[in-house]
């Protein structure tokens, strides 16, 4: 569900629950709850999404300890840590994605590696999908041909994305991104993204890869290509070319 939609849903329940109280007890009462509506919207503005599939649905190539540890435990976490944070200085009336485009080298380390680890873990897991059976993935569709105008073949194009991801020093995410019309691999440190100015390259993710070793360290230690020539098995190429096409 996009931030947008949720917000409106959220909303929506607490004006159906004002509407509800203000019938029972009386105006007085509905500006009290609509007081603390407000109190709850400023306290906890940032919500984990749903994980579109069980724990142990990426089984072989991602185990169920590891997504569960880390969608309950990282990326809950980074939430935690958000509403934990009393004043972010985020306009809060855009998706969180676009609150990463609000911040500078001049906000809150705090701000940036949370707001980061929750908008890149929560693109990560759509961007996953289950392939038990271990069948054939591949992109298709104008993600296919752009990969191949890109990059000149799939091939090249996962030699060069999985050549990145395994250079990256230390934490970091591998990425590829839609910048003026043409796709393009990056990586950024920590829980940046390329929604973020200061990134080196900026633009829409199309595909993300988390390379922080609580991402495979349970299952692959420090063999972190295998987890990456793994990780091409699970691809959701279906999201990644809705969020090529959306451009
Ligand atoms: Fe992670």
């Amino acid at each position: 569900m996009s931030d947008n939609r949720r917000d409106f849903l959220k909303k929506g329940t607490l004006l159906g629950l004002s509407g509800l109280a203000s019938a029972l007890l009386g105006k007085d009462k509905l500006n009290q709850i609509e007081e603390v509506s407000n109190q709850l919207e400023s306290v906890a503005p940032f919500i984990m999404p749903k994980l579109p599939y069980a724990f142990d649905a990426l089984e072989p190539y991602i185990d169920k300890q590891t997504m569960e540890i880390h969608y309950t435990k990282h990326h809950q976490a980074y939430v935690n840590k958000l509403n934990d944070t009393p004043s972010t200085n985020l306009d809060f009336g855009v998706s969180d994605a676009a609150k990463c485009k609000q911040l500078d080298t001049t906000s809150s380390t705090v701000v940036r590696n949370n707001l980061g680890g929750h908008v890149n873990h929560s693109l990560f897991w759509t961007l996953l999908k289950p392939n038990p059976k271990g069948e054939p993935n591949l992109p298709s569709g104008e993600l296919n041909e752009a990969i191949k105008k890109n990059f000149n073949s799939f091939d090249d194009f996962k030699k060069q994305f999985s050549e990145a991801a395994t250079k990256i020093f230390g934490s970091g995410w591998c990425w590829l991104i839609l910048q003026d019309g043409k796709l393009k691999i990056t990586t950024t440190p920590n829980q940046d993204n390329p929604y973020m100015k200061f990134a080196t390259e900026q633009g829409t993710p199309v595909l993300a890869l988390d390379i922080w070793e609580h991402a495979y360290y349970l299952k692959y230690q420090n063999k972190r290509v295998d987890y990456i020539n793994n990780w091409w098995n699970i691809i959701n190429w279906q999201k990644a070319e809705e969020l090529y096409t959306k451009k």
